[in-house]
């Protein structure tokens, strides 16, 4: 059997037998005026983190959330777009698509304002999306895409890539590990199926947006997310896992390389009102500034005794250079 049909089976057992445990995420449920979530879809969360941001939610977009679990996004995200079909949610897992399908009929009975044609669901592989190019302002997948091996991974973020709209965004959620992984683990599909063995570095994890095109990303969040022990999984040394939040902007990938937002920030401390670089980057005095990478190395190469560079607080909430 491939990783991909364990990953199936593991879904389909978790659709037909909620499993609370399965994804450990310290995000508290969101609360928002009129919005409820059903009991059985939070202990349908099968996620790390959270893809719903109020601001890429602007304007009536078209989202697709690929990966539907229990369905607690897709109503979260159908209650900034409130219109019909406003959600496409994919999954290749007959009974996740079906549990959802009921959460969402729970959903109507206690949001007034939810219908769950508001939610277009549909069968699909994330490896090969049943979505139009180009027709999507907001793609989101939580804790699925860690589980993909490299070429699949890399197959995933470039369907997400072909289906957004020029300026659209890919947000995600996943599990991400700076510690190397011995094969063992690796190669454990049932643990790669549990999104607990196929996490990245947070850095090979970007690159792997940029090089499918993606020109701006910002580094949201990071938490800790758990930890394999050598009591408990095939690993001598303890490995800690974190998750992160992350949004992939489809904008043109500028000539110098693109911008990763990782939470640095720029505090011009000097003389003057503020402080100019002639590229594009104006610092006043004593507010900080939010920076990309590439905008805090070519700031750091200065050597200024007048400019702070933050380290990356892996936290962008937007704004700043770019
Ligand atoms: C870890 S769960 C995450 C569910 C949901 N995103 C959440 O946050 O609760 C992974 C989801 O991806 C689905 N899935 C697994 N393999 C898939 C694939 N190749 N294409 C699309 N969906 C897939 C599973 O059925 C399951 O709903």
């Amino acid at each position: 059997m491939s990783y991909l049909e364990t990953t199936q089976n593991v879904y389909k057992e978790a659709a037909l037998r909620p499993n609370i445990g399965l994804c450990c995420t310290t995000n508290p449920i969101w609360e928002l005026p009129g919005l409820k979530i059903p009991k059985i879809m939070q202990e349908m969360n099968y996620g790390c983190g959270s893809t719903v941001h109020a601001r890429d939610l602007t304007n009536n977009p078209k989202i697709l959330y690929v990966g539907v679990g229990g369905g607690m996004e897709l109503l979260q995200f159908s209650y900034f777009s409130r219109q019909k079909n406003g959600v496409i949610g994919v999954d290749v897992v007959d009974e996740m698509l079906e549990a959802s399908s009921r959460n969402f009929i729970e959903a109507e009975a206690q949001n007034d304002w939810f219908n769950s044609d508001f939610v277009n669901l549909r069968k699909g592989d994330a490896l090969n999306l049943p979505v139009d190019d180009g027709s999507i302002d907001v793609a989101a997948q939580n804790c699925l895409f860690n589980i993909f091996k490299e070429d699949d991974l890399k197959k995933a973020v470039a369907e997400m890539y072909r289906v957004l709209k020029p300026h659209g965004r890919l947000v995600m959620s996943d599990p991400t590990c700076e510690q190397p992984m011995n094969n063992t683990l690796r190669n454990d599909d049932h643990l790669r199926a549990l999104c607990l063995s196929g996490s990245l570095p947070i850095k090979e994890y970007i690159k792997l947006l940029t090089d499918t095109g993606f020109g701006t990303i910002e580094v949201r969040a990071r938490k800790p997310y758990r930890i394999l022990d050598p009591k408990h999984y095939p690993t001598d040394e303890m490995i800690y896992i974190e998750s992160i939040e992350v949004a992939a902007i489809k904008d043109p990938m500028p000539e110098d390389g693109p911008c990763v937002f990782t939470g640095k920030a720029a505090i011009y401390f000097g003389e003057d009102d503020y402080f100019d670089d002639k590229k594009g980057h104006v610092l006043l005095k004593n507010q900080p500034l939010a920076i990309c990478d590439k905008t805090a190395s070519t700031l750091t190469a200065l050597n200024r005794d007048d400019i702070f560079i933050s380290d990356s607080t892996f936290h962008y909430d937007g704004g700043g250079c770019c």
